[in-house]
């Protein structure tokens, strides 16, 4: 990539501001001072500005702790999206949320910069599991259990199969391989459940990180984006 577009999609400010810092010497690459601003920047690359080093990496994946109250989406004019949790140099490198968490549902949710690896990991194609807990107005029986195992029949679609198990009184644990709207919650209506809170746990190999605390976020470990790609039949 361009030096001065790389720096201004990692966030450093716009791309006219970008060219005036190269043509001011302030960018090293390699550990040469490079005035050139249309030059490639092989992958890997050192990169300095001011003597500082820069993580050059565009393509990247992380994990959020979602908060309640907040919406899964890229920009909205009026409500507060996850993307206004997240510094601007990830907007800048084009991260987006791997589908959508409900206003109310809280836990873990992936966004990335690699928008074909977003696509598989929705896809019930590769059949990646993602697993929520529920908690409900009441119980669910073993006929329910053998419903969700069997594929949900809602309005518009029959969900695929579905795991339930109890994890307390009241409180269930899901596991599915789609993602349409509202599914999770339409399943348990389907039944005669309302879900009074929904939370999901993981995605695939990746747990939430008990470290985190609602509306914080973190970059995946090397060992943590390996198996995403890997779940997504997709080479990194
Ligand atoms: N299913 C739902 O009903 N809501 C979510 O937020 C996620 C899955």
């Amino acid at each position: 990539m361009r030096l001065d577009k790389l720096l201004s999609n990692l966030g450093f400010s716009s791309r006219s501001q970008c060219r005036d810092m190269i043509k001011k010497g302030r960018v090293q690459v390699n550990g040469n001072v490079c005035r050139d601003m249309a030059v490639h920047v092989p992958d890997g690359a050192r990169v300095t500005l001011d003597g500082k080093e820069i993580d050059t990496r565009t393509e990247r994946c992380l994990m959020l702790y979602k908060p309640g109250g907040i919406l899964t989406a890229a920009e909205d004019q009026r409500q507060k999206t996850v993307m206004d949790i997240l510094p601007q140099q990830y907007r800048s490198l084009g991260c987006m949320p791997v589908g959508r968490l409900d206003k109310d549902t809280t836990g873990l949710l992936l966004l990335t910069t690699d928008g074909d690896l977003a696509h598989r990991l929705i896809s019930p194609k590769y059949h990646v599991d993602k697993v929520y807990l529920a908690a409900l107005d009441g119980e669910m029986t073993e006929e329910d259990e053998r419903a969700f195992a069997e594929g949900i029949e809602l309005k518009d679609f029959t969900a695929l199969p579905a795991r339930l198990e109890k994890a307390d009184e009241r409180l269930y644990r899901v596991t599915v391989q789609e993602g349409k709207y509202h599914q999770v919650k339409r399943m348990f209506g389907a039944r005669g459940r309302k879900v009074l809170a929904l939370h999901r746990c993981s995605f695939g190999s990746l747990i939430l990180d008990e470290q985190m605390q609602p509306g914080e976020y973190r970059e995946l470990t090397e060992k943590e984006t390996a198996a995403l790609y890997a779940a997504a039949g997709k080479a990194k």
